[in-house]
């Protein structure tokens, strides 16, 4: 029988999510203290715990099937795998920032600069398009202090919450990619492999959905229901339920979460009352 072998982080800023979102999916993995592999208990997966600079390579290879980690990885290894799945967490960028005393003109400012990174690829490829010669420092961590210990001018590296950055007396000056955790697969998967794929994929969909909308339900008058209607459209159209008070209903509708705030107000400006917005755990389309 087939088993698809994942590879997720061991450690950092990816581990955690990519570990939740298998349990979302309702796979259960043991938690092994320090194991760097474990199987699943009710689904045929087995989980290899990896440094995400190495996933792209063991998914080439096949040592393992699919993979989840960060975009901006996936770009700088140009392996040849293929980004299934955007999975919406571990947003961040990649970019370059220089000391905080110094005044950025543009990207000429780099012109035979030292810049430290852990993105050699990324980083020469920006700079070739700007027409732009410097020193490529390639480092394999902790970036950041480069310039504070007189490595480098300036660094190339990934920023989330910019506290790292600030720490070190950083600024942030140009912004070379924006990423998020992907699903990598390898190119050659055998016919059972697949159909696991798929099936994982689509658990991966229904909590990505999930996630992205809620589900609201209000009431208001019956004479303001074409109105609401037209401000929640629903995953075909909303539910109606009538009140026990005469001339009232109650709707029921998914939004999209980023859109929600603004929707509540449209729709209390239309007569809704008593909002209630809920999470939801699985959403199939
Ligand atoms: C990145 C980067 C910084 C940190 C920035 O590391 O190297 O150290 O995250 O985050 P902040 O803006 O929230 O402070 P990453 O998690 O990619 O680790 P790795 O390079 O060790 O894999
Ligand atoms: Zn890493």
């Amino acid at each position: 029988m087939s088993e698809l072998k994942i590879a997720i982080q061991k450690t950092g800023r990816l581990s955690d999510n990519s570990r939740k979102l298998l349990e979302e999916c309702n796979i259960k993995i043991p938690n092994g203290s320090n194991a760097l592999k474990s199987r699943a208990e009710n689904f045929p997966i087995e989980v290899l715990y990896l440094r995400d600079d190495d996933i792209p390579q063991y998914v080439e290879q096949q040592v393992a099937d699919i993979g989840i980690l960060g975009e901006n990885m996936v770009y700088e290894k140009d392996k040849d795998v293929v980004i299934l799945e955007h999975l919406g967490f571990a947003h961040c960028r990649l970019s370059l920032a220089i000391p905080l005393k110094e005044v950025f003109t543009g990207p000429e400012h780099f012109m035979n600069k030292r810049i430290a990174t852990s993105y050699p690829r990324l980083l020469g490829d920006y700079l070739a398009q700007k027409n732009i010669t410097a020193e490529i420092e390639e480092i394999s961590g902790s970036v950041e202090i480069a310039p504070g210990i007189g490595l480098a001018d300036a660094v190339c590296d990934i920023v989330s919450s910019g506290s790292t950055l600030m720490t070190n007396g950083l600024r942030e000056v140009v912004t070379i990619l924006k990423s998020q955790a992907v699903i990598i697969v390898n190119k050659n998967l055998e016919t059972g492999k697949q159909e696991l794929l798929d099936k994982l994929i689509f658990r991966i969909k229904a909590v990505k959905n999930a996630k992205e909308n809620k589900y609201i339900l209000l009431n208001a008058p019956e004479k303001a229901v074409p109105r609401i209607c037209k401000i929640l459209p629903g995953m075909k159209s909303p539910t109606l339920l009538p009140l026990v008070e005469k001339g009232w209903c109650s709707l029921h509708s998914v939004v999209k979460e980023d859109e929600f705030w603004d929707r509540i107000d449209q729709l209390k400006s239309a007569g809704a009352e008593g909002i209630l917005v809920i999470p939801i755990e699985k959403m199939i389309l």
